[in-house]
């Protein structure tokens, strides 16, 4: 095993130094995940969480270079779940064993804090047993805490860079990774369990700009950190761009669950829009969750972050039964429950 892997396995940590020649250099693949899913399995064993992802609206006043339902996209044919269609998603998620519901959203001032609050507390008194995550961006820390007083407990706010200047380049003026970083610290501050993470490959991304995110994750120690490749969508400023190196994706996985041994780490869409193995590959390489699409189909096409998605077509017992499989194939488990993480906010 080489110095690098080794310290990794068993300090739980690198120097920056170290961290810049892991991420530069080939690193001996089948051994890394190895390590990374024997870190797994001795916190989660073999259990793969399951979250229900509803995406609710795809109207967002963002202009991120990145995503394809930018504001700027007048092509995007823009949607917006109605409460009755978004508690149906989850009573048919629910019936196929699904504990956790994620309400995903561009960021959309259609949803003011009364309809976001009453959407929750609609849905908490439905499923009591089942934990409710938000996902639809910055708000004022009074809007987190009016969410969660209606009974949301988890939020999802990828960070996407921690480097000022890359993320300058990826948002326009009126984003700042300030705020960003507000966010997180106001939502951990409330008492939500928060995931965080960041786009691999991303434009004008270096090495240098994966340490900072990794730095920062340390910082903020969220219970669950998301990561996926970029992939390039055409209507976008990003247009030329390419996608994000599916290898580097699944390296760096491995070395989000040797630093983060406890972390939810889930073995996102992107991996598997750029592979069609590339979410059993995330889950080998150190992977616990897996967020299946719970939208009607009708809109699934239409919540189109970048080309190529998976799932758009496929109703949500196809993706039951189809996740169902390639867990079992890849060597793991499907858990019924909340699956909360391991790591406790502090
Ligand atoms: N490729 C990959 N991931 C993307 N996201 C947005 N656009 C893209 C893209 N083109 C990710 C962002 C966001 C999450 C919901 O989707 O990281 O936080
Ligand atoms: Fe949706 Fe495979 S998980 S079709």
């Amino acid at each position: 095993m080489s110095d690098l892997l080794e310290t990794l396995r068993t300090a739980h940590d690198l120097t920056d130094s170290e961290i810049l020649t892991f991420l530069r250099e080939p690193q001996p693949e089948q051994e890394l995940f190895a390590a990374a899913d024997a870190e797994r399995r001795k916190w989660y064993g073999d259990a793969v969480f399951l979250r229900g992802l509803i995406e609710f609206t795809n109207y967002c006043k963002n202009n991120c270079y990145y995503c394809g339902i930018r504001a700027g996209n007048s092509h995007a044919e823009r949607y917006r779940l109605t409460n009755e269609q978004i508690l149906d998603c989850c009573k048919e998620g629910y019936a196929l064993g699904y504990r956790t519901f994620v309400l995903q959203g561009g960021e959309d001032p259609y949803y003011t804090d009364d309809k976001i609050c009453e959407l929750v507390s609609a849905i908490a008194v439905q499923h009591p047993d089942c934990r409710i995550t938000l996902s639809i961006g910055e708000k004022p820390c009074g809007s987190y805490q009016r969410y969660y007083d209606a009974g949301a407990r988890r939020y999802l706010l990828r960070h996407e860079t921690a480097s000022p200047e890359h993320y300058r380049m990826l948002h326009p003026e009126s984003m700042s990774l300030e705020n960003r970083k507000r966010c997180l610290y106001d939502l951990k501050a409330i008492g939500y369990q928060v995931g965080s993470g960041f786009m691999i490959g991303s434009p004008y991304q270096t090495p240098e700009n994966l340490l900072a995110d990794i730095r920062f994750l340390q910082e903020l120690q969220p219970a669950m950190i998301g990561v996926g490749p970029y992939i390039t969508h055409t209507e976008t400023p990003f247009a030329d761009q390419p996608s994000g190196d599916l290898h580097l994706s699944l390296k760096i996985i491995a070395l989000l669950r040797l630093l983060f041994p406890k972390a939810l780490i889930p073995a996102t869409t992107a991996f598997g829009s750029m592979h069609p193995q590339g979410r059993e590959l995330a889950l080998k390489a150190g992977g616990n969750v897996m967020m299946p699409n719970l939208s009607p189909t009708a809109v699934r096409k239409l919540y189109d972050l970048y080309e190529n998605k998976i799932c758009t077509g496929e109703e949500a017992t196809q993706c039951k039964g189809c996740l169902e499989r390639r867990i079992q194939s890849a060597g793991y488990r499907i858990v019924s429950d909340v699956g909360d993480s391991l790591v406790k906010n502090v």
